[in-house]
């Protein structure tokens, strides 16, 4: 099944949550052989959980966070630890590249987040560059790597905040196939996704490339009739 997993980031307040939230469950979707992944602030995720719990949806709807401690708990101020989230949340986008970029996280403390991930029985979603991917692939244990999933987002294919859904040039589509192919090689039993200026229109395709199993997109995951309309094209 593919999964569409929706990468608020850092945006939106409760009140434009619960909009979101009321636009969403009121659509009337086909069924569609895919599931479908919200990951929203953190702040929003318990209400978005239990709105979740009376809601129906011809496919299967789950909740992610865009982070988690690397700590397992205790004396860490200001912390989203595993435990905390375990059973609300059943994917964790980890080691983003605006996480590496902004708040210097490195390959070995995305690797301690992987744990505590699977710790709590959370499916982590690793996000890999081209340019480290050994690197980043090589702090994992190699009997870990079938339970991850790695996320393939070029830092400059994310969107930039212009106009409703955002602006940006996605990876061509054999720059993804190639790095599936390199990835593979290296754990080929992990699910492959592709993040970075998927929209409505470019979908599908995204979706259709071999050995593709999902695609991130942030952007236009935050407007909700971007998001509907992406679901129904995938
Ligand atoms: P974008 O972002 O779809 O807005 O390009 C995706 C992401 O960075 O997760």
């Amino acid at each position: 099944m593919k999964l569409i997993v929706g990468n608020w980031k850092a945006n939106k307040t409760l009140e434009e949550t619960k909009v979101w939230w009321s636009v969403f469950s009121k659509t009337s979707f086909p069924v569609k052989a895919c599931e479908v992944v919200i990951c929203p602030p953190a702040v929003y995720l318990y209400q978005l959980y239990e709105m979740l719990q009376t809601s129906r949806f011809p496919f299967p709807v789950k909740l992610g966070v865009q982070n988690l401690s690397e700590f397992p708990g205790g004396t860490y101020t200001g912390e989203i630890t595993g435990r905390m989230i375990k059973n609300i949340a059943t994917y964790a986008i980890i080691g983003h590249s605006e996480r590496r970029r902004w708040f210097g996280e490195t390959a070995q403390s995305v690797a301690r987040r992987v744990v505590q991930a699977l710790d709590n029985g959370i499916t982590p979603i690793i996000s890999i560059d081209r340019q480290n991917y050994v690197q980043q692939l090589d702090q994992f244990d190699k009997n870990m790597l079938p339970k991850l999933m790695f996320m393939y987002e070029p830092q400059e294919a994310i969107s930039r905040e212009i106009g409703p859904i955002g602006e940006g040039t996605p990876a061509s589509f054999s720059d993804v196939s190639h790095m599936v192919t390199l990835l593979q090689k290296l754990s080929p039993k992990s699910k492959i996704l592709y993040g970075g200026s998927v929209k409505s229109h470019n979908v599908s395709e995204f979706l259709s490339l071999p050995g593709i199993d999902g695609v991130v997109p942030g952007t236009a995951s935050m407007n909700v009739l971007e998001f509907i309309k992406l679901i129904i094209k995938s």
